[in-house]
């Protein structure tokens, strides 16, 4: 029988398995009355989402132990959580030692992509719940094996595709469901990014994805092996380390980096799936030599749904005057979501005339619903799920659903041809 993949069914099968196991998976709370956290990797991502932790769930959590193979962001993570939280955690460069500490409940993992798979394996394996920054995997298989684990453990997992906790993509999802777009057959959804190359390296960000290296960061304070993990061994190199995103072997580009964040709002919202195939194109353009980037910052890809569903996706990294944005192109009404800050409803017209006397609807997101970022929102989500008190709203298998279309464009990309997923088998094939 063909698998049913739509969105009602998985929702529902999570559910499923998420009640089932509920009993086992609410943590028998310390004497502080608070989940014990692990939190593995404090570079970027990981100081802001715990950041954004402390500002909405502070009595909910101690951080007692964070990893970090960085010294220097080590020393930032523990730094945050005295700060912060008023606690002095316990501190490691090997996440294997917070797995192995019974005490703690959830674990963050906010390394980078290619560590994700042998990371979040590990945590489910160790009974613990987790929040896991997008994307899932560095690979479809990889993902799809974690979907597996995570349903098996009954553990809480929620993705850090927090687009979904953010009140602007929930109102645009029931307008849609309220029927104000009428029939949606197209979304446009784009990402553009301007860095300056004139900037000093030393002070401020070049070009995209060169970020900032930390100041005194070299072989001696941040480990190249850890770092590495599954990776191909190779001799350190720091740009590769602090800018890994510009690497195959750590990344899979603009497409699981930043597009999955956008295939996700779409599925959300529209309550879609899967895409039944995907086209994708372009290049490194901008900066020239010498620039030992392998990743393209310049990506169009073009995705066809099996139930008459066409996603348009464009991202420029030499360009920002179109910002981010998705575009929900309906029969009835277009709506769309800009910078996550705003949304415009716009009824449409025929002959001139509004169609059903609709208004147009706009909002936003801090005005309209004081929520600076869904990050902490999203976090809070997340532990109360822990505590059984609210569902995941983000689990393994939406996460691997947002990814896969990520996966599809940089394989598209990488192969020059055209890729098709098949529902039945779940996988992929090219033409
Ligand atoms: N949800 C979002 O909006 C969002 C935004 C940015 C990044 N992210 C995701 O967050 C993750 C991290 O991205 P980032 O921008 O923080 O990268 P980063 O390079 O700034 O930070 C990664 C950190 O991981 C550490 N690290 C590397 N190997 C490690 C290991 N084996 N054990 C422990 N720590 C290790 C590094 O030292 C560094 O501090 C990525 O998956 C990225 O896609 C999500």
């Amino acid at each position: 029988m063909k698998e049913d993949l739509s969105r009602r069914s998985f929702m529902r099968r999570s559910a499923t398995v998420a009640l089932a196991a509920a009993p086992g998976v609410i943590p028998v709370l310390g004497a502080n009355n608070k989940l014990k956290v692990g939190w593995i990797a404090t570079g970027m991502r990981g100081y802001h989402v715990m950041g954004q932790m402390y500002l909405d769930s502070k009595d909910m959590v101690e951080v007692t132990y964070v990893c970090d193979t960085s010294k220097i962001n080590l020393a930032k993570g523990k730094d945050l959580v005295q700060t912060k939280g008023g606690n002095t955690p316990k501190t490691t460069s090997d996440y294997r030692d917070i797995l192995a500490d019974p005490s703690i409940d959830v674990v963050f993992i906010c390394a980078p992509e290619h560590l994700h798979y042998a990371m979040a394996k590990a945590a489910l394996q160790a009974g613990k719940n987790i929040y896991l920054e997008k994307p899932v995997a560095h690979t479809i298989e990889e993902g799809a094996e974690l979907v597996k684990l995570a349903e098996k453990s009954g553990k809480v997992v929620q993705v850090g595709t927090q687009n979904r906790s953010n009140k602007l993509y929930k109102k645009a999802k029931d307008m849609f469901e309220d029927g104000m777009l009428g029939q949606v057959h197209y979304v446009r959804a784009f990402w553009y990014r301007n860095f300056d190359p004139s900037v000093d390296p030393k002070k401020g960000v070049p070009a995209a994805w060169r970020y900032i290296i930390p100041e005194g960061a070299d072989e001696s304070n941040s480990d190249w092996q850890k770092f590495l993990g599954n990776a191909p061994k190779r001799p350190f190199d720091i740009h590769r380390y602090y800018q890994w995103r510009n690497y195959w072997d750590y990344s899979g580009g603009i497409s699981t980096d930043l597009l999955v964040h956008q295939t996700d709002a779409s599925n959300f919202v529209l309550n879609k799936t899967l895409p039944s195939c995907c086209m994708a194109s372009g290049g490194i353009y901008m900066w020239g030599a010498p620039d030992d980037r392998e990743v393209p910052d310049t990506l169009s890809a073009l995705y066809e749904y099996p139930d008459k569903f066409h996603l348009n996706y464009s991202c420029y990294f030499g360009n920002d005057q179109f910002g981010y944005g998705e575009q929900f192109l309906g029969s009835e009404g277009t709506l769309e979501v800009l910078d996550r800050k705003t949304l415009n409803y716009i009824p449409q017209k025929y002959a001139g005339k509004v169609i059903k006397g609709r208004q147009e609807v706009h909002l936003d997101y801090l005005k309209d619903f004081n929520q600076p970022d869904a990050t902490a929102a999203h976090v809070n989500n997340f532990l109360l799920a822990v505590q059984g008190k609210a569902k995941a709203i983000a689990p393994m298998r939406a996460g691997q659903i947002a990814a896969i279309p990520g996966h599809m464009a940089t394989l598209s990309y990488k192969n020059n041809k055209k890729i098709w997923w098949d529902e039945k088998t779940e996988k992929y094939h090219f033409t």
